[in-house]
């Protein structure tokens, strides 16, 4: 039977793309602290700088392209049922021709009503004050902010806990929920970490590979298919 690799991704697998990690650069995210663009305190208090700060974001989807980890992992589906559930709200993974992808922490590329985190709408352009849902509401960045729900945690966790293979690439593991994944996991499961930084005692993993995300995949790739 064909296996279920499971992959948790976060910024580090897009860093070589040129998108900027946060926690690798003193806690600002493009230097913005992370609680004035990343909360609904942050968006009540300043909210056209904190669409302005996505809008730019968004716009920066344009100038990067998905790196060869990202198409490591999408020729994975070659050999494995590869279900990816990433942090990042890059399209990075979609681009690099990954199938089966779960945005944690929501997308860039769509909007949402202040009102609900259900309704989303693809968006590709500038997202304003004043930009309504065909109701009347003002549209918000489909952005997981701290302190708010993670919805596709419980179908995250349902696919963690059928992984045959599980891996973990350029994530520092500090962000919850999407940091429990791993505990989900069946004892079966062969565990694999690729990131250049993460401190091996952080995660119990059978395979650790300190490198980055390009290499670590050619790497994986190998051990995989031995
Ligand atoms: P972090 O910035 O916390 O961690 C990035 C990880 O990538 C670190 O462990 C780095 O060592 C690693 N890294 C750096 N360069 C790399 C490379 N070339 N190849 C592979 N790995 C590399 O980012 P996340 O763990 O994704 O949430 O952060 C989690 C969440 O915190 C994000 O989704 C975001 C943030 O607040 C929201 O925006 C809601």
């Amino acid at each position: 039977m064909i296996k279920k690799l499971v992959v948790l991704s976060g910024a580090g697998i897009s860093a070589e793309s040129g998108v900027k990690t946060f926690r690798d650069s003193n806690g600002l995210w493009e230097n913005h602290r992370i609680e004035d663009v990343a909360s609904p305190e942050g968006f009540q208090r300043n909210p056209q700088m904190v669409l302005d700060f996505y809008n730019a974001r968004r716009k920066q989807l344009q100038e990067v392209k998905p790196n060869e980890a990202h198409l490591l992992l999408a020729k994975l589906e070659e050999y494995f049922e590869v279900h990816i559930i990433t942090q990042n709200v890059d399209d990075l993974h979609e681009r690099g021709g990954s199938s089966r992808i779960i945005h944690l922490h929501g997308e860039l590329k769509k909007a949402r009503p202040i009102d609900s985190e259900s309704e989303t709408i693809v968006w590709e352009n500038d997202l304003n004050l004043g930009d309504l849902n065909s109701k009347g509401v003002q549209l918000r960045p489909h952005i997981v902010w701290f302190g708010e729900m993670v919805p596709e945690m419980d179908q995250a966790v349902k696919i963690a806990e059928t992984a045959d293979i599980f891996l973990v690439i350029g994530t520092s593991m500090q962000v919850y929920p999407a940091a429990s994944l791993i505990q989900f996991i069946p004892d079966h499961c062969e565990v694999f970490v690729i990131d250049p930084n993460l401190d091996q005692n952080f995660v119990a993993a059978d395979h650790f590979l300190k490198t980055s995300a390009t290499d670590g995949m050619r790497k994986l790739i190998e051990i995989l298919l031995k």
